[in-house]
């Protein structure tokens, strides 16, 4: 176990980041330092603790990212791509290690975490749960051994207020599913079904609703048998704490852009 550091959250009102902050402040090792919330947050000002309704902890809520990185040894990110835009060239000037956290990126988001983690280590992953990670490993041995006569289909399930679909997590699956059939992801994935199934793609099946924390199914089938790799999240608590083991491994890190897999250690675990 690395050293005590001083722990910023962004985003620390949404789900996750209320999560994250509990965490820190009821017993963790590490010492919650602040954290942002958006410039719409109605408890901007406010103590954080008060708003997040776990008594007080003498720290204004912001929307100034820059207060969060200039006390921070290490910086959790829970908020949003758009967020993560200001957030990133922020942690490079400040030579800040980060953990993002967050779903829906896009390209030039990709570029930016590479590019940024040429100075600074850097972890990015769309799902920070041991269970989710190691089903990854799986996956990807999975489609190595199947070959193409399984056809690959890939159903997820999350709560009502998701932004983003497929899941990041779902598709973090059909991207270990392609390396393992050493197919680029972006040639066989197949985000809706419209007519008949091409053989080779990787189906996705999305369903939205209530509070589902999310639930994962990757399935291998061919005309004689199916095989299924499946996960359920209970809880936020397995993301707050993978996030936490993810930012103790990374303090030790040099700079570099990691994922959960480097973290976990299942890179060649499972191979
Ligand atoms: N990697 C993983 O394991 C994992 C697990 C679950 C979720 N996620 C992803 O993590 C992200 C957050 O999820 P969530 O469910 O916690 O979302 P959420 O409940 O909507 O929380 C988002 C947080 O970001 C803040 N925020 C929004 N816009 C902002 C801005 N422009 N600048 C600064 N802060 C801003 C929000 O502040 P307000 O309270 O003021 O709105 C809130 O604190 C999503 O991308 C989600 O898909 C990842």
């Amino acid at each position: 176990m690395g050293d005590a550091m001083k722990i910023g959250i962004l985003g620390c009102t949404g789900r996750v980041g209320k999560t994250l902050v509990s965490r820190l402040v009821n017993g963790g090792r590490h010492k919650f330092i602040g954290g942002t919330a958006s410039s719409a947050n109605a408890k901007l000002g406010f103590d954080i603790g008060e708003a997040l309704g776990i008594g007080t902890l003498g720290i204004a809520l912001t929307d100034d990212p820059t207060i969060v990185f200039e006390n921070a040894d290490l910086v959790i990110d829970f908020t949003n791509a758009q967020a993560l835009e200001h957030h990133l060239p922020l942690a490079e000037t400040k030579k800040v290690p980060c953990v993002v956290g967050i779903t829906g990126l896009e390209d030039g988001h990709r570029r930016t975490l590479e590019r940024v983690s040429k100075t600074i280590p850097l972890v990015y992953a769309p799902n920070m749960s041991f269970g989710i990670n190691l089903l990854l490993a799986y996956v990807e041995k999975a489609a190595r051994l199947f070959g193409e006569d399984y056809d690959i289909e890939i159903l997820e399930m999350h709560h009502r207020h998701k932004a983003d679909a497929p899941s990041g997590t779902a598709l973090a699956a059909g991207k270990a599913a392609a390396r393992g059939r050493g197919r680029s992801f972006g040639d066989i994935a197949c985000v809706t079904h419209k007519g008949r199934r091409r053989q080779g793609d990787i189906g996705f099946a999305v369903m939205r609703g209530g509070e589902i924390m999310g639930d994962l199914q990757v399935m291998f089938v061919s005309e004689g048998e199916s095989f299924s790799l499946s996960h359920r999240t209970f809880n936020r608590e397995v993301y707050a704490d993978g996030a936490l083991k993810a930012a103790e491994w990374l303090y030790q890190q040099k700079a570099g852009l990691y994922d959960m897999q480097d973290v976990l250690g299942l890179k060649t675990a499972t191979s």
